[in-house]
């Protein structure tokens, strides 16, 4: 039988041949700072399964997909079923050499009802995860929210659209921190609030699927000049919060940190013109900054506030004040860079949602432009961006420090095992990583988007991030590493403990 060593030969001189350069190949977890987390993510709903079992109720995301609304029709009835293969699944990370798993808690498995008692079952699901993950020596990194609203509390007061939500978010936060406080070193209040903002309330594309002509086009309800300011309003008072309740009644005695996640996204200017310099900045204060900036200063940026004028709503003194380093570390999705051009002709238009009221165009295409051939075609992936964002939010907001939380490439659902080119992605990615450590960014850890393959949100099954296949045709979900696996699992030189039957199994040695 073929040895792991000379397995990973094998798989390295595929590499080779498909053009990995010499940098790439010697990328290892030496090169990193001591104490630099790798590891891998998930979210609950798009991982777990188990929607209508032990007490657990729908979350908007559950009605979302019952109505048709994905591509393929798809639901996450069952998903990747993490909620019944969670040890499996510990141990292919324990096997892989990971230092920490990223996943998120599912409002509606926890607390039922959106508010009051704790399911029991739910209590004990999280603490045999936590508890797995901790007995291999991976620590657990919780997302409290990733965007799976009870629904209960949808129907109720319209969730995130009323101020309401944030004493029930801050509930439902005490109770994870007081359930499960005691194992975690790392809280995400929030997954994505920019995008999620958007996505939900702007374009119509995310559940509750409002939106308003011609922002969007499918929707029969919503406002998508207004609402999506209203609920990131929301979602960060409800940030500060939490935070506040578990910097007051938890931190000392748990001794973890708290922090917030971004979309972020890299911008470059079309041109070189001042007007097109000026609206990348723009460009970066509405994508970021409109998350980042009230954690950091305690208000939106200034060209926000004067372009969405009364649509986006204002901090009261103590607001503001709590909001302020309400963060401990910034987590950090980044997948894509856009390319920008100014369009000041957009402030004549009355008629505007938040991306209008940026004046910019978004690009994704230039042809002198250093774009990478790895990555969805409609994209725009440049691995340097990962450097360019790290220092640019070292410089921009006081070093703080960062978790890249996500980070990964989507392929087809019939994708080869022989995944090279996630590899090449995620180590181009990692590799810019590195270059803004070395210059100086506090970014502490680096998560793979995703552990296996879950239900997208955008795509239902039809894209997959995962390092390790799941076929969701097989009642059985069963997990395939996909040759990336194997490859993080070198740069974490754990390959030795990686198990040869899985790698056999794939057939990939002989490619
Ligand atoms: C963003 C989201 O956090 C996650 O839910 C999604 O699956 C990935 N990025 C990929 O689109």
């Amino acid at each position: 039988m073929l040895g792991v060593s000379s397995l990973f030969l094998l798989l390295l001189s595929t590499l080779s041949e498909v053009g990995f350069s010499q940098n790439t190949l010697k990328l290892s977890r030496d090169d990193f700072p001591p104490g630099f987390l790798f590891g891998a993510g998930t979210s609950a709903f798009q991982v777990e399964g188990a929607v209508a079992e032990d007490g657990r109720t729908p979350s908007v995301w559950d009605t979302f997909t019952h109505e048709g609304k994905m591509v393929d029709n798809s639901t996450a009835d069952v998903a990747a079923d993490q909620y019944h293969k969670y040890k499996e699944d510990v141990k292919l990370m324990s096997e892989m050499g990971l230092d920490v798993y990223r996943f998120s808690i599912s409002w509606s498995r926890l607390l039922p009802l959106g508010r009051g008692a704790v399911n029991p079952k739910g209590v004990q699901y999280y603490n045999n995860l936590i508890n797995e993950l901790v007995n291999h020596g991976i620590q657990p990194h919780i997302t409290i929210y990733h965007e799976d609203l009870p629904q209960i509390l949808q129907d109720e007061y319209g969730g995130w659209l009323s101020p309401k939500i944030v004493e029930d978010f801050t509930a439902y936060t005490d109770a994870c921190f007081r359930e499960f406080g005691d194992r975690v070193a790392h809280w995400t209040t929030l997954n994505e609030p920019n995008v999620a903002a958007l996505g939900a309330y702007d374009s119509g594309t995310f559940p509750p699927g409002r939106c308003s002509y011609p922002f969007g086009v499918k929707c029969t309800v919503g406002n998508s000049s207004v609402e999506p300011y209203i609920v990131v309003h929301h979602y960060l008072l409800a940030h500060a919060s939490a935070a506040a309740l578990y910097r007051e009644k938890y931190q000392a005695k748990q001794r973890g940190s708290i922090g917030i996640n971004v979309w972020a996204l890299w911008c470059i200017p079309f041109t070189n013109s001042t007007a097109d310099v000026k609206a990348t900045k723009r460009a970066l204060d509405f994508y970021n900054g409109w998350i980042i900036n009230p954690l950091v200063f305690g208000d939106y940026p200034e060209i926000m506030k004067k372009n969405a004028g009364s649509r986006i709503p204002s901090f009261t003194k103590s607001e503001s004040e709590r909001l302020k380093g309400s963060i401990d570390f910034l987590g950090v999705n980044h997948y894509i860079t856009n390319y920008v051009e100014d369009d000041s002709n957009g402030a004549k238009n009355n008629l505007r949602d938040f991306n209008a009221d940026m004046f910019a165009k978004f690009r994704t295409s230039k042809d002198d432009a250093p774009t990478s051939k790895v990555g969805p075609t409609d994209r725009l992936v440049v691995p340097s961006s990962m450097q360019s964002l790290l220092e640019y939010f070292k410089n921009e907001y006081d070093d703080l420090p960062i978790y890249i939380q996500e980070n990964g490439f989507g392929g087809t659902p019939n994708e080869s095992l022989n995944d090279t080119a996630r590899v090449e992605y995620i180590s181009a990615y990692l590799n810019a990583t590195l270059g803004a450590i070395r210059n100086g960014s506090n970014t502490k850890g680096y998560f793979v988007w995703s552990f296996v393959d879950v239900f997208e949100i955008l795509n239902g099954y039809m894209q997959r991030f995962g390092l390790f296949h799941v076929d969701f045709e097989d009642k059985a979900r069963t997990r395939q590493p996909k040759f990336s696996a194997y490859w993080y699992a070198d740069l974490l030189k754990k390959s030795k403990e990686m198990k040869i039957v899985m790698a056999t199994q794939q057939g990939m040695v002989t490619q």
